[in-house]
């Protein structure tokens, strides 16, 4: 069994993404971290990079859409490590600029849906055994401010349309609420994180975008929560956000 805490991060596929960002926070406080995406080429290439600045980070495939990939994650992480302290959600996508609930397809919405809640809904349900074997299981559901009313630019009472994007990431708040009802008892936290918006791709600076090690600094204070912390809360840098 690993004697270190033991953090899984999906959607780890870019070095400029958050994922990348809350590996090397993570994996810096001593955490060892399993960084997971689609294309195995890819995140064997951004673990290197970690490993190379002395960072205990493990590549692994990864689909969160994919029910097989999943348990295959499961079953490996169970014959190497035992289990499971943290699980970070942050695999997400489909920020449909433009999508109104008049003019968006279903088929976009149904994909937003599939990413940004089922998801990671499905990851929650597979890895739950081995998150039940940590002294302290915590879930972080990377989620938005655009499912939020309170979020002035991108929330749900802004100018900007992101419809399949917002409601979807509403969803996962709500679904964060009603897992960390049902895991209180379980010793498991689960709680939601909008880091901000933040500057993971190239050109989002000139409107006002944050550096990536910011937005992450949120996430990886959820993921390193005490065994007494809060559970069920929507949080950014730390501090709840009205949603
Ligand atoms: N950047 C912001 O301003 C901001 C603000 C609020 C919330 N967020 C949230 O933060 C998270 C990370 O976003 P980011 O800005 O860092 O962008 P990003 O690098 O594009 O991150 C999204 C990741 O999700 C992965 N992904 C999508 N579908 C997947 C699947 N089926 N299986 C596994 N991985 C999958 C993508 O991998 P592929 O390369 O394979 O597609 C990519 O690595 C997302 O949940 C996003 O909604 C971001």
């Amino acid at each position: 069994m690993e004697t270190k805490r033991t953090a899984l991060v999906t959607g780890v596929s870019r070095e400029t993404g958050l994922g990348f960002e809350v590996a090397r926070q993570l994996s810096s406080e001593g955490l060892k971290v399993i960084i997971s995406a689609r294309d195995l080429k890819k995140v064997v290439e951004l673990a290197l990079i970690l490993q190379n600045e002395g960072l205990d980070v493990v590549p692994l495939v990864l689909d969160i859409l994919d029910d097989l990939s999943a348990e295959n994650a499961y079953r490996e992480i169970e014959n190497r490590f035992g289990r499971l302290d943290v699980l970070i959600n942050n695999a997400g996508g489909f920020y449909d600029q433009g999508g109104t609930p008049l003019t968006q397809t279903f088929t976009y919405t149904r994909q937003a849906f599939d990413t940004n809640l089922f998801g990671a809904w499905r990851l929650v349900k597979v890895f739950l055994p081995l998150l039940e074997k940590s002294a302290n299981g915590i879930i972080v559901n990377v989620s938005s401010g655009a499912g939020a009313f309170e979020d002035p630019g991108f929330g749900l009472m802004a100018t900007g349309d992101t419809t399949a994007y917002g409601i979807s990431k509403l969803a996962l708040n709500g679904l964060t609420v009603k897992l960390a009802a049902e895991l209180k008892d379980r010793g498991i936290k689960v709680n939601a994180v909008c880091p901000g918006f933040t500057a993971t791709y190239p050109g989002t600076e000139q409107w006002g975008a944050r550096p990536v090690a910011e937005g992450a600094g949120g996430i990886v204070w959820a993921a390193t929560l005490p065994k007494d912390g809060p559970t069920g809360g929507f949080f950014r840098d730390g501090k709840p956000l009205p949603w």
